[in-house]
């Protein structure tokens, strides 16, 4: 078997024609995918998103290339940039931070280069939300414990207080509510949160740098975490996240392990697609 980085595996991602839009993952490098790793290896211009991406990745694998950070430069200064190097022949490949499909805003300066006649497309990666969920070693569904997963961000200059849904996904009790971009208003989201009568004891973990040298770990409830964050500092970089779940704790075994697994009945029998998701898990 070829080695899926050094040998000519095709991952089906490396050999196509255009820019990609690569998820450099949530900072340890070696969280970049195989097909990421080799295309930032053949590069010669990593149009990257600044201090979200871990200099050492760049460091590691983008040391040969022209590194250029995009934090600052608007899409008339970017495209430009992007669609001469690749129009010169140069192999040009732009870096997200985690996955790019995730507040990446990947797909507008995709589509202002496919304007100009560059072809790109998208290679993901692992979000923020992967890895913080693995740093507190639990998992964002749990049986019994939480059914869904939403990734949200709070209200701020972006997001109107009406389109803040935090509150309402908070309200369903059986979910994993992930906020991206929301490190500085924690004190804030949990005020609101408070405010609209949530169970001050519902755990919220935040995960300041998953993944990175200096990760760190903060757990707490709607009522506490906000004074905790706020004596930590953080302002920036982490993954807020809200319900039981967060503890890894008073789940119940799951079906695919138990009766299930040796042919039994599952409560949910006469279900086809539980049935046909037991053989894909
Ligand atoms: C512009 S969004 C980009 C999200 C990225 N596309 C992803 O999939 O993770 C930036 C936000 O992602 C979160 N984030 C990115 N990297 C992180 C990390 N290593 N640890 C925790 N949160 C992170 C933070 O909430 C940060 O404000």
């Amino acid at each position: 078997m070829s080695d899926p980085v050094d040998g000519d595996a095709d991952t089906g991602f490396t050999d196509k024609e255009g820019i990609p839009f690569v998820g450099a993952g949530p900072g340890d490098p070696e969280l970049l995918t195989v097909a990421g790793r080799r295309l930032v290896e053949e590069a010669d211009l990593v149009v990257h998103a600044g201090s979200l991406v871990n200099s050492e990745l760049l460091d590691e694998y983008c040391d040969h290339a022209e590194q250029v950070n995009s934090v600052g430069k608007d899409l008339e200064e970017l495209i430009p940039l992007m669609a001469d190097a690749y129009e010169s022949g140069e192999t040009v490949v732009r870096l997200h931070s985690g996955d790019p499909a995730v507040y990446g805003a990947a797909l507008e300066q995709m589509d202002a280069l496919e304007s100009e006649g560059v072809p790109t497309y998208l290679v993901p990666g692992v979000t923020s939300a992967f890895a913080a969920s693995a740093t507190l070693r639990t998992q964002l569904t749990l049986n019994e414990v939480a059914n869904h997963v939403v990734f949200t961000r709070p209200q701020g200059r972006t997001l109107s207080a009406e389109e803040d849904h935090i509150s309402d996904f908070v309200g369903f009790g059986d979910t994993t509510v992930c906020i991206y971009l929301g490190t500085h208003a924690v004190e804030e989201t949990m005020d609101r949160l408070l405010d609209e009568g949530h169970d001050p004891e519902t755990p919220v973990a935040v995960v300041y740098h998953a993944s990175w040298p200096d990760e760190d770990v903060i757990e707490g409830t709607i009522e506490t975490i906000g004074q905790k964050v706020s004596e930590a500092g953080y302002r920036a970089s982490a993954l807020v996240m809200i319900g039981e779940a967060v503890t890894g704790s008073d789940y119940e075994r799951s079906f695919l392990y138990g009766d299930w697994a040796r042919g039994g009945d599952a409560p949910n029998d006469g279900d086809d697609s539980e049935t046909q998701e037991r053989d894909t898990q």
